[in-house]
């Protein structure tokens, strides 16, 4: 079974090919022109996709070997994301796949997330949990089997990579500053400052007060200090890092011992974070739990995951009409 698969939710436009379950090709075309805003632009985003889309699934047929009339389904993103940016990818898939005739599969992208899991070993079995942290959602989601998972924690305002994003702004780091954060954070004291916050009930998490807590701080620090930040990024960085992360695995833990599970995994882009990688494989080893971290490619937001949950559809046989339409909101 040939697959390609098309995702064009934000800023990264991709195509993969699988076959018969195996990843042959992941074409990822991250746009850089965001950049010079401080964040997606979704105009802009729509654009992008629009000159990317056919030369990123060339790209994907060539690597793999692969004859676009060999293909047998086409797996595209539905949503969530950027309405405009998933129609572009929408409509070509719905348009490939009504040329060549073959099946039309949607995928939901937080559920692609959860099964970049199954690109490669090692996997985890069923049932098993999974933090899902990306630039739009922080979720914990108990994945029953690959089609069925339930969110039973999430964010009640902004999501844990806008927690990065928006602190890297504040100390003057280039959008996504996630990554610059990390980097940074390497070479810092985690615990030179301390933020407390205030904690959501039950397995929800809250994002929104970290950001005012570190305005604040910063404004504070400058009034005494003009050069605080130049002089203090790196312990800034790993301080707010350590806040983020410490954050997320007191939720991880709780739901953990809830479900009494001992598998653990994480998706979406923030679980490239080198200091969450470490900590969770930490926290792990000391509570006995198996934990799965995906490769950093499989991390962000590309084509192979959406390839994923496009095989396991194909496999129970769910396809799509040619009269979908993208959703920015779509719940698990
Ligand atoms: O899953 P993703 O690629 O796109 C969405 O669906 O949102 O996640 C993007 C988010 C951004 O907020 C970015 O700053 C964050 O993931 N991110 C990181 C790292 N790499 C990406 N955050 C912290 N550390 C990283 N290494
Ligand atoms: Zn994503």
């Amino acid at each position: 079974m040939v697959l390609l698969a098309i995702e064009s939710s934000c800023d990264e436009t991709s195509a993969a090919v699988m076959v018969n379950g195996e990843l042959k090709s992941n074409i990822i075309s991250t746009q850089l022109i965001h950049t010079e805003w401080g964040g997606v632009v979704p105009e802009l985003a729509s654009r992008e996709h629009q000159k990317a889309i056919i030369p990123v699934v060339q790209e994907a047929l060539q690597k793999a070997n692969i004859n676009k009339n060999d293909l047998n389904a086409i797996a595209f993103t539905r949503g969530p994301g950027l309405l405009g940016a998933l129609l572009v990818g929408t409509s070509f898939a719905k348009a490939l796949a009504l040329s060549l005739n073959i099946p039309l599969i949607e995928v939901n992208h937080m559920q692609a997330h959860v099964l970049a899991h199954f690109i490669e070993d090692p996997k985890p079995t069923f049932p098993f949990l999974c933090l899902t942290v990306s630039g739009g959602h922080t979720q914990l989601v108990w994945v029953t089997s690959p089609l069925q998972m339930e969110v039973i924690g999430e964010t009640q305002d902004d999501a844990v990579g806008e927690a990065f994003d928006k602190t890297a702004k504040l100390i003057g780091l280039p959008y996504p500053g996630g990554p610059l954060i990390d980097k940074l954070a390497k070479e810092g004291n985690p615990n030179k400052f301390p933020f407390s916050l205030g904690e959501m009930p039950g397995l929800n998490f809250s994002f929104s007060g970290i950001k005012t807590a570190i305005l604040y701080f910063l404004q504070k620090e400058t009034q005494k200090n003009p050069n605080f930040i130049e002089e203090n990024k790196a312990d800034i960085c790993a301080s707010v890092q350590k806040t983020l992360i410490d954050m997320l695995l007191r939720k991880v833990k709780k739901a953990m011992k809830e479900k009494q599970c001992n598998q653990i995994a994480i998706a979406g882009g923030v679980s490239a974070n080198s200091g969450l990688r470490s900590s969770l494989q930490e926290l792990g080893a000391e509570l006995g739990w198996e934990v799965f971290i995906p490769a950093f490619q499989y991390c962000t937001d590309n084509a192979g995951m959406i390839a994923m949950a496009g095989h396991f559809k194909y496999e129970t046989g769910e396809f799509t009409d040619q009269d979908v339409a993208p959703l920015a909101r779509y719940s698990l």
